[in-house]
């Protein structure tokens, strides 16, 4: 193939800077000599057995990797174990019984802290309900709740009883949520009634009104009253049943049911290219053994320091690194339920002055956005605390990277920009605090990881040269398939290269020291604001108004979002494009998808670039939009 789909072979980046890591870094960490755990890690099955070791088994594995069906790959087989059991229950017979396990805070300046005990009783409670709702191993129980403490206990609770959970974020609204909910045959589900944003109560109650109606698998709805008062029972359903009501009676103490290492912890949804969305499918003790384990070596975690991840348990972050990951540490944690601008730019770094937040891990939207305000309210407050900084979900641009490096770590923090995707469950590219720093580079896999850069004819690209993004072992939190659908699991990341390597969907180069440079999606998704948003989902959204008979969307940088949406549409007869439609098609995106699908501009159109077999051609409208060459048009139906 002479004319490669991708465009991005060519270095646009020339950053030169490199970041030694200093003494006291060096002399805290717990790994002082990263290139041998690399070098470790090249005997994976050794190496990850050797971390599984420290968790509680209930029966070991007979088999580290089970590679006879690959790319279904299966770990630890033949063990049973149960993730909650060792995120909570195992810490009450330590002395970590009594510390605090999560020190929740909102932005009305309320504060709970629990302690692993605390949470422990209040996981079993929850479990028990469940168990006496009809829950049992194997059931899938959706979750619809911003960031809180029921939230959590809920993840655990199904953890703890073999149930599968599907956090579907509290952003999304009805239609995305319901396909969720249907397409995951959900049982039960557990929802907050509302949360606060700006100072302002977003009702979620009417959204699961309104969502339970079209979701007939649903048997019974547990309500958590997080914003209201109180509720009349006129005002529930026959089918919902309050938080606090339930877990009332329910005995503080429940056995945990013990999983085989491969039954299914939960699902997730993410979004693809084409079609529906994807339930990405994690299982128990890979997932597990994966997640603790990078958390503990990406960023140094020891028993003194309090963590804090801002990512939204809707996300795979929130699930990894905010509530599992922490827990299996016996870390304590912040878990925030606000943004980071209300009610002013400062209150991130309040925070962390208050309670002394020692590695502090977010994203490069929120850096960005925090960035238009200046130093001024970081400069506010003292931050001296920090250790240890860290970014996710999108490129963390040298500019954004010193920012963040001399504003909030005071020039002694080291930057752990990591790699990841929902699919991957853990960090699989991502510097250790030991290692120099290049900004803008994710640095290199974690010991165990394989990753290359590869044309699209399979071929290992030398240095400096862009291609697909790969990795060419498994890894134990890896997903295992899409729910309901082996056929798009292996057409969608597998069967592009030939021995089982893991397309990712990402471009990037690695450079002369074999650190790792992202580039960008290969594909349609979009990503704004951190979030993956699947182009044909918008577009779907637009055509379901009345006004709109074709769409397409593309992203356009954003120096805040990273990505902005660009919609082009083709307007049905008898309709004007002005103001008042643009407006109503951002409102009904908004409506349709939730506020993480913003609009940044609509155009109309003619007509749409297309295939001659009628796929939108979205590289040629991107290619236009931006002045750049439109590359191979051989397909185009001119
Ligand atoms: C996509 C995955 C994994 C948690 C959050 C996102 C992009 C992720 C980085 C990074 C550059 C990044 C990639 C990836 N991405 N981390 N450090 N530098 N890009 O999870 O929603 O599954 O999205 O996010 O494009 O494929 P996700």
């Amino acid at each position: 193939m002479s004319n490669k789909k991708f465009r991005g072979t060519d270095v646009l980046l020339h950053e030169k800077r490199v970041f030694e890591p200093k003494e006291d870094v060096l002399n805290r960490s717990l790994v002082k000599n990263w290139d041998e755990e690399i070098e470790k890690g090249k005997d994976i099955e050794k190496y990850w057995a050797e971390k599984a070791e420290q968790f509680v088994w209930f029966k070991k594995w007979n088999k580290i990797l089970d590679e006879s069906n690959k790319p279904f790959y299966q770990w630890f087989t033949g063990g049973k174990i149960n993730l909650t059991y060792n995120a909570v229950d195992r810490w009450i017979e330590t002395g970590k019984r009594n510390s605090l396990a999560i020190i929740y805070i909102n932005e009305r300046g309320e504060e709970i802290k629990l302690t692993f005990y605390e949470l422990y009783t209040h996981v079993n409670k929850m479990a028990n309900a469940l168990k006496n709702l009809g829950v049992v191993k194997g059931d899938v129980v959706s979750i619809y709740m911003p960031m809180c403490i029921e939230s959590i206990i809920s993840m655990l609770a199904c953890a703890k009883i073999g149930a599968i959970h599907n956090v579907v974020y509290s952003g999304l609204s009805v239609g995305s949520f319901v396909e969720r909910m249907n397409d995951s045959k959900s049982k039960i589900l557990i929802a907050a009634d509302g949360t606060y944003r700006r100072g302002k109560i977003i009702d979620l109650k009417n959204i699961v009104d309104e969502a339970i109606l079209r979701c007939p698998s649903i048997q019974s709805v547990v309500v958590i009253n997080h914003v209201k008062e109180s509720y009349e029972l006129a005002e529930l359903s026959g089918i919902e049943l309050l938080y606090d009501r339930l877990v009332e009676g329910e005995s503080s103490y429940c056995e945990p049911v013990w999983l085989n290492s491969e039954d299914p912890l939960f699902i997730l949804y993410t979004s693809g290219s084409v079609g529906e969305p994807k339930g990405v499918i994690h299982t128990t003790a890979g997932y597990m053994v994966g997640v603790a384990t990078t958390l503990k070596y990406n960023f140094d975690i020891h028993d003194d320091d309090l963590w804090w991840c801002t990512g939204d348990i809707g996300w795979i972050t929130g699930h990894s690194y905010s509530v599992y990951g922490p827990l299996l540490l016996g870390t304590t944690s912040i878990i925030y339920e606000g943004g980071p601008d209300f009610p002013d730019p400062g209150i991130w770094w309040k925070i962390i002055e208050k309670y002394g937040v020692t590695k502090f891990y977010t994203s490069p939207t929120a850096i960005r956005h925090l960035m238009r305000f200046g130093e001024r309210y970081a400069k506010l407050y003292d931050l001296s605390s920090l250790r240890i900084l860290g970014t996710v979900g999108e490129t963390l641009n040298p500019e954004a990277w010193m920012w963040f490096y001399r504003n909030i770590g005071n020039k002694n923090c080291p930057i752990i920009d990591t790699w990841w995707q929902t699919e991957n469950g853990m960090h699989l590219i991502a510097p250790t605090p030991t290692i120099s720093l290049k900004p803008g580079s994710v640095a290199k896999p974690f010991p165990g990881i394989e990753a290359d850069i590869f044309d699209d004819d399979g071929n290992s690209l030398p240095p400096g040269q862009g291609g697909h993004l790969v990795i060419k072992k498994p890894w134990p939190a890896m997903f295992r398939t899409l729910l309901n659908n082996d056929e798009r699991f292996l057409d969608t990341y597998w069967n592009d290269f030939p021995e089982c390597v893991f397309k990712s969907g990402d471009l990037a180069r690695k450079d002369e020291d074999g650190y790792f440079w992202i580039q960008g999606r290969s594909d349609d998704i979009l990503k704004v604001a951190g979030h993956r948003i699947g182009s044909s989902e918008v577009e779907s959204a637009l055509v379901s108004h009345p006004a709109i008979s074709e769409a397409s969307v593309i992203g356009k940088k954003d120096p805040v979002k990273g990505e902005v949406i660009k919609a082009f549409v083709i307007l049905k007869g008898g309709y004007k494009f002005d103001s008042k439609l643009i407006e109503e098609l951002k409102e009904h995106v908004g409506h349709e998808l939730g506020p993480v699908a913003v609009i940044g501009e609509i155009t109309s159109v003619d007509n749409l670039p297309k295939t001659r077999s009628g796929k939108i051609m979205r590289r040629i409208l991107r290619a236009k939009d931006t002045g750049e060459e439109l590359g191979d048009t051989s397909t185009l139906d001119m």
